[in-house]
């Protein structure tokens, strides 16, 4: 049974969470998109692991970990997770394994995220500043890009970054008066890197077919939320990757018949990080309250979170599109001891009213939401180990996104440990 695991939202819905509870009966764990700017966190115990690039099944010692070619591999950033977990007794020797055909994020991946940031000013985008943009913007123009494969030839590599530091002095100088960086601390670094990562580097394509052929159980394990996706999201608000379903692909190679499960990965609410729309945002005191009783800061960058009421047209669209069998709704807990909760249904725009999320940003901006108001429930929910223990107005609440999205809820979060989640059919 191979299964993936998508964000249905703006990511931080608690991916690392829920990757982590299925990692239990997975033989591989693969990162497919993105890089260091996810942080997913798993809570073992007394244990918190906040994890960039590491697959959130590394804490499963039986595990094996896949960063496939569709991920942006920081080495600086994944050195110092395979370090910190060795630290806590966690050992990734022989079990992790990067693609030869994964981009490398550089120290000037990093600088040139920051420069163009500050140079937008109040267009900013709000990235978090891992050189995400600037890595998939170099792996499309392809002309500058540094691969994982790149480290076993360093004559090669030395070659490449002498071309593309010169390249990048020339743009960053002319465009913001940045003062030239020096390539002999880089490739310093990068002797490091290939110190510590090249027993991992391997063709991850094909050991994924390997594993399929033997009947492994394949778990997938998406980063971010579909509605920062590159293509399909709320563009230019978005990352720069597919950070929907529809990434596994290109992300890895394996095609969506291999997958048997597709689970989407939502909150009782929304959140975002960064700038871009939000029509169920509650900048008042509500959305004060969800984000000091959720902890809804972020996990890679300490900012504080946007919040706001659950939107199942924005969920009921990226279901669809990445054809999710079943969703996982965590923090149901996180609303309790409001008097009444909202859902948004629809979005009035002008004086049309649409359930379908709208493709357009103005249309988007101008989107007012329509509530479905909702009794809220008083009880402390951490300890609901089944539905009978919810109390009805929770239970009614989960049956009415459930009605409105048009997909099965089969877990439930009731608070950020491994065993506060509730299952509606065997996992
Ligand atoms: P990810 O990026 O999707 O893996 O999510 P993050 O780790 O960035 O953010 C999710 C946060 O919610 C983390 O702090 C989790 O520990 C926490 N969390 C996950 N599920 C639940 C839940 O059901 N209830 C509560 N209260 N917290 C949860
Ligand atoms: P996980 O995997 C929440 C957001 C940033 C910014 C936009 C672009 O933990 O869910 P980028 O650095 O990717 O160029 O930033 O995307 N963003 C995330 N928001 N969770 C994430 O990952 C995110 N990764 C990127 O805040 O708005
Ligand atoms: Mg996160």
């Amino acid at each position: 049974m191979n299964c993936c695991v998508v964000g249905l939202q703006w990511g931080d819905e608690g991916k690392g969470k829920v990757v982590d509870i299925l990692a239990e009966k997975s033989d591989l764990v693969v990162r497919y998109n993105g890089g260091a700017n996810a942080g997913h966190t798993v809570i073992i115990g007394d244990q918190k692991y906040a994890l960039h690039l590491m697959p959130s099944g590394a804490v499963r010692p039986g595990c094996r970990c896949i960063i496939s070619n569709g991920v942006v591999v920081d080495p600086a950033v994944l050195i110092e997770e395979i370090n910190g977990l060795d630290k806590r007794g966690i050992s990734l020797k022989e079990r992790l394994f990067i693609s030869e055909n994964a981009h490398v994020v550089l120290d000037y991946h990093k600088l040139e995220d920051r420069l163009r940031e500050e140079a937008l000013g109040k267009n900013k985008i709000g990235t978090t500043a891992r050189g995400i943009g600037p890595c998939y913007a170099d792996k499309v123009g392809r002309s500058y890009a540094v691969r994982m494969a790149d480290f076993r030839d360093p004559q090669r590599l030395k070659e490449k970054l002498e071309t593309i530091v010169s390249y990048k002095n020339k743009l960053f100088g002319a465009l913001y008066g940045a003062p030239p960086m020096q390539v002999g601390p880089l490739l310093e670094k990068c002797q490091t890197y290939r110190t510590i990562l090249e027993p991992c580097i391997t063709n991850t394509t094909e050991m994924l077919y390997k594993a399929i052929d033997a009947g492994d159980s394949i778990l997938f394990e998406g980063a971010q939320g579909a509605l920062l996706d590159l293509d399909h999201g709320t563009f230019p608000f978005v990352t720069s990757s597919n950070a929907s379903a529809l990434g596994l692909g290109p992300g890895c190679g394996v095609p969506s018949r291999h997958v048997d499960r597709i689970l989407g990965v939502v909150k009782s609410y929304m959140t975002r990080v960064g700038a871009g729309p939000f029509p169920a945002e509650q900048d008042n005191e509500i959305g004060n309250r969800i984000r000091e009783k959720g902890h809804e800061y972020g996990t890679t960058t300490g900012r504080p979170r946007r919040c706001g009421w659950f939107d199942a047209v924005a969920v009921a669209y990226t279901a669809r599109l990445g054809g999710i069998t079943e969703i996982a709704m965590m923090h149901l807990d996180t609303l309790a001891g409001l008097d009444e909760v909202k859902i948004c249904r629809a979005y009035r725009i002008g004086n049309r009213e649409t359930t379908f999320f709208p493709g357009d940003l103005s249309d988007l901006t101008a989107a007012e939401c329509v509530y479905e108001t909702l009794p809220g429930w008083q009880e402390d929910l951490s300890e609901a180990g089944e539905m009978a223990d919810l109390p009805d107005n929770a239970r009614r609440y989960l049956e009415t996104v459930e009605s409105l999205v048009g997909v099965p809820i089969t877990m439930v979060g009731v608070g950020p440990k491994r065993s506060q989640i509730i299952y509606r059919k065997p996992l």
